[in-house]
């Protein structure tokens, strides 16, 4: 992924935005670029160099705490790509890192440039779909072969990515979730660890959600289901929006729910529904390009970040969340005891006898890793 967006700033992509440096401990990594591009093979000689403002970091999970802590304190701006950490308590120490605030912090959390997702952003928190009922997110066209496990040492082990799904590919999906619907009050999770796949880690996840309004929740995720499917389902006291294919559908009800279910005369029969086809919110382009020409922006004129790196520990909670749940047979109450899951966590490392085999390299089209609402 940094080699991409590497190569997005070197193709003219990223307005105002010029790649000085890279950095990867594996040198032949950074054979292609041009020779006036600088090459670390360290990342605390590329956040000490003055050739560099600003730090993207795209490596191996637990890097992006311990990268982007050395980087804040070096007063580079930074973006960090998606999980901003693998765990809540990690989160918070790169959180609080953060305290020059002319410095801009920013996560790569580019579905939140996806027009489907904005426009059910403002339905939902711009109240026209009304109260919060249910939301249902199933989301399992996730796939990924043996051989994608395989291609990284690091990759589906508690000790190099901390996780499977749900540290991986989910972190977009929950941090939609949460950033459309707000977090929930407490998350009971069910996840399968290497049930579709030679792996430590979960790769097939339900849990089950609740709201302080009382609204439940259904988040479904697999990266061994095929074909999977993506479908979003939020239902308000205004009806019910469906996104699925890249359709936004709006079953929109007369009147509201709750007030019709008090006053109607009739025992069976809702409400009256408008079945509403939503356009989504204009379309601004490459999803990378634009969380990079709104880093640039914010660094340059003060505009305000799409996905500010803070907002990033909600979606390592949740998952964290899931996963404790799971473990422990139990119902977590949020906001979840970080430190509970990092002892989890570094027990499970401590305990892990799953050996890798040789790392294969990865083939295959890197876009279409990628899952939009499209
Ligand atoms: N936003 C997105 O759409 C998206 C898509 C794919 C991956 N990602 C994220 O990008 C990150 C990298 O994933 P990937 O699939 O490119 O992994 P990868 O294994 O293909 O690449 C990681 C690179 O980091 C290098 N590296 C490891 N430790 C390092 C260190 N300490 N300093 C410098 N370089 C180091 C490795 O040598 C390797 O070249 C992950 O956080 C992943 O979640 C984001």
């Amino acid at each position: 992924m940094g080699t991409a967006h590497a190569n997005s700033m070197l193709a003219g992509k990223v307005p105002r935005m010029r790649l000085t440096a890279v950095c990867d401990i594996v040198p032949e990594r950074m054979q292609p670029f041009p020779p006036d591009v600088l090459r670390f093979d360290s990342s605390e000689a590329l956040v000490g160099s003055d050739a560099v403002d600003a730090v993207v970091v795209a490596t191996p999970h637990y890097g992006h705490t311990t990268i982007g802590i050395a980087a804040l304190r070096a007063g580079k701006h930074l973006l960090v790509e998606k999980p901003i950490s693998v765990h809540k308590a990690d989160a918070q120490r790169l959180i609080d890192a953060h305290t020059d605030k002319s410095r801009i912090f920013s996560a790569m959390f580019c579905v939140r440039t996806d027009p489907h997702y904005r426009k059910l952003r403002e339905l939902v928190q711009g109240g026209e779909l009304g109260e919060l009922v249910r939301v249902n997110w199933v989301v399992t066209n996730w796939f990924r072969s043996q051989r994608y496990y395989d291609s990284g040492g690091w990759r589906a082990t508690w000790k190099g990515e901390g996780g499977c799904v749900l540290l991986n590919q989910c972190p977009h999906n929950l941090d939609l979730l949460q950033w459309i619907c707000g977090m929930p009050a407490t998350v009971r999770g069910f996840c399968n660890l290497g049930k579709r796949h030679r792996i430590e880690v979960e790769d097939e996840v339900t849990a089950y959600l609740e709201y302080a309004n009382g609204a439940t929740g259904v988040f479904v995720a697999a990266t061994g289901e095929a074909p999977g499917v993506n479908r979003l389902e939020i239902c308000g006291d205004r009806g019910r929006l469906v996104l699925e294919n890249g359709v936004i559908t709006f079953f929109r009800t007369e009147v509201p729910v709750a007030r019709f279910c008090r006053e109607s005369p009739n025992a069976f029969g809702g409400p009256a529904v408008w079945t509403i086809d939503v356009p989504p919110a204009r379309d601004g382009g490459g999803m990378h390009q634009a969380i990079f020409k709104n880093f640039a922006d914010a660094i340059l004129d003060g505009a305000p970040l799409i996905a500010p790196a803070e907002e990033g520990i909600h979606s390592v909670e949740l998952g964290n969340a899931m996963l404790l749940s799971s473990m422990t047979d139990t119902t977590v109450r949020l906001p979840m005891d970080a430190a509970r899951f990092e002892a989890l966590l570094q027990n499970l490392i401590a305990q892990s006898d799953f050996r890798k085999e040789a790392a294969a390299p990865a083939t295959g089209d890197l876009g279409a890793s990628f899952n939009t609402a499209r």
